[in-house]
């Protein structure tokens, strides 16, 4: 790896510190009133807002730590359930969409209870049952980034719903993620790969639109030897299928 980049993914690296320190003591404010005083409904919501955005931060740091792993063709593989890859994938998502879901979400104890909750939240889910309990060996990190970025941006360009679905065909793990948005003309579909390319608008939120999401995805994949593909068209949604071999 040359020089600068070292240098990058090192100063990256050392923003876990600062960021564990907002959130620690954003915690001990809320957690610990009896020691730190008592604080007013607004205060509270305020504290509330700043940890999910330390957690966003935090996420985002390992993200980039993530991809530099990979680059470098380190795979760290572990067992782990279908199941509580796309439980924490949801969780990750609505603890800032939609903090009230998370709640509901785990405190669910079946996949068909799941199924009704996260339905009203715009998510339809679509694993056969024996999937949902399968145990893969896999760099889990790298397939967590790839599945969040792809509900992610799911979420931000669907109408009503998002599709998660999974499947398991002889070494082959399948994940398809799909909405029902605008979708992707034909001509951008080589593009949306591609470093900062990115349609989404730095209006709506700086933080969401870089255009770095799918460009990482690419690269996780290729690591893992794992393939992409996407069908969509102008306003008729998009789905995206990754293949990755178990
Ligand atoms: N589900 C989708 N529906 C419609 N367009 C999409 C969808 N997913 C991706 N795109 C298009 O692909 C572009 C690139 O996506 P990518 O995830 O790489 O970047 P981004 O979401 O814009 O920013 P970020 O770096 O935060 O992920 C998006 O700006 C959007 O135009
Ligand atoms: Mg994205």
């Amino acid at each position: 790896m040359p020089d600068t980049a070292i240098k990058t993914e090192i100063l990256i690296h050392d923003l876990k510190v600062p960021i564990s320190v907002i959130d620690a003591g954003a915690k001990s404010l809320l957690n610990r009133q009896d020691t730190y005083g008592p604080l007013t409904e607004k205060q509270i919501k305020v504290l509330k807002r700043i940890i999910r955005n330390a957690l966003t931060t935090q996420r985002l740091v390992n993200d980039v730590l993530e991809l530099g792993r990979s680059r470098e063709g380190v795979m760290i593989t572990r067992d782990f359930y279908v199941s509580s890859l796309v439980m924490t994938v949801l969780v990750e998502i609505f603890d800032l969409a939609d903090p009230a879901a998370v709640d509901v979400i785990r405190k669910v104890h079946s996949y068909e209870e799941l199924c009704r909750v996260v339905e009203d939240f715009g998510v339809k889910l679509a694993f056969d049952s024996k999937v949902w309990k399968t145990v893969v060996h896999l760099d889990e990190a790298k397939v967590r980034q790839i599945l969040r970025n792809l509900v992610t941006n799911a979420f931000k360009y669907k109408a009503a719903f998002v599709e998660i679905a999974g499947s398991i065909e002889g070494k082959l793990l399948t994940l398809c993620v799909r909405d029902d948005g605008r979708g992707i003309p034909p001509s951008d579909h080589q593009k949306i790969f591609k470093t900062y390319f990115s349609t989404g608008s730095s209006l709506d939120n700086a933080i969401k639109s870089h255009g770095l999401g799918l460009a990482g995805v690419m690269v996780l994949l290729k690591d893992m030897g794992g393939e992409m593909n996407l069908n969509s068209n102008d306003g008729k949604g998009a789905e995206f299928i990754v293949k990755i071999p178990l």
